[in-house]
């Protein structure tokens, strides 16, 4: 699937960018399928918000169990004071996850496109299974900011296999808040991991704990998308139907969205089967639910 040049960019850059990988009648039925999946979600008393600075988002058993499951997380914008929707649900929802690609036909069917499989063989990604599905919204003018991060603090193996396939549903620009990458960061090391801390906590514990490995810090994000000054981002502002392929190691944001158009995209996590998955992890399934190839 990918050229000599395309393999070599992803080996020094940590990503690399495939226009049109998508068609515009996939990326629709997905698109389709993802409001489906809104309007027939009932929100119950207590709402999941995805607390996009990943810092601090909560950590809830909702959503400690979405790794198994198909959950719909509400913006932090989206929520008033006494914890009512200020606007529709379905402008109101984050992102849907995080097993869509095993639970549900037409998430299935774009995750297991056969072109992915020989990516991941091209960029040395060996067995791969698909661990984990989002299908985000960054919903108009509310549509949160994702802090800098790199995959493999949120799903860790060793060794570091994890590998994301991102994909522009809609056009990704400055103004709607494309995904921005360090060129080269994934040749640092990993910063801290994301761990399950329920045996030790009571039930009523949020349930997880940022471990620090190394003291080196991420990358600044710009302060001003449209003056990038001295960040050494990069944005990667792409056309609905483009795939971007990141390294888990990958230092990478996006900033909120507060233009009037929403900026969908797919994002599909993959791991090598070889690897070992530690049951440290927040993301675990139950044993009837196993991880699927690629
Ligand atoms: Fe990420």
């Amino acid at each position: 699937m990918l050229t000599a040049e395309q393999r070599a960019a992803y080996q020094r850059d940590g990503f690399v960018v495939l226009p049109d990988f998508a068609s515009p009648d996939a990326c629709a039925r997905l698109r389709r399928r993802a409001v489906e999946i809104v309007d027939a979600w009932e929100p119950s008393a207590l709402r999941s918000v995805f607390t996009t600075n990943e810092q601090t988002r909560s950590s809830n058993r909702e959503f400690l169990d979405s790794g198994s499951g198909t959950w719909c997380f509400f913006e932090e914008d989206a929520l008033g004071p006494d914890g009512e929707l200020t606007q529709p649900k379905e402008l109101s929802i984050n992102k849907v996850g995080h097993a869509q690609h095993d639970l549900d036909d037409e998430f299935d069917g774009f995750s297991r496109d056969p072109r992915l499989a020989e990516v991941a063989a091209d960029i040395g990604l060996h067995d791969p299974l698909a661990l984990q599905s989002m299908y985000i919204f960054k919903q108009p003018r509310i549509g949160g900011e994702v802090s800098c991060h790199q995959d493999a603090t949120f799903l860790y193996t060793t060794p570091i296999t994890v590998t994301g396939f991102w994909f522009a549903i809609e056009d990704a620009t400055l103004d709607n808040g494309c995904l921005w990458a360090v060129p080269g960061g994934h040749t640092g090391p990993l910063r801290q991991v994301f761990k399950r801390n329920d045996a030790d906590d009571p039930p009523d514990a949020d349930g997880t704990v940022f471990e620090q490995l190394d003291t080196t810090p991420l990358p600044e994000p710009p302060a001003d998308v449209r003056a990038p000054g001295t960040s050494p981002f990069v944005p990667l502002e792409v056309d609905a139907g483009a795939m971007v392929v990141l390294h888990g190691l990958l230092p990478h944001w996006s900033g909120p969205n507060r233009s009037g158009t929403s900026r969908h995209a797919y994002s599909l996590h993959c791991i090598s089967a070889a690897a070992d998955y530690p049951d440290w992890n927040w993301l675990q399934r139950p044993a009837d639910m196993p991880l699927r190839p690629l």
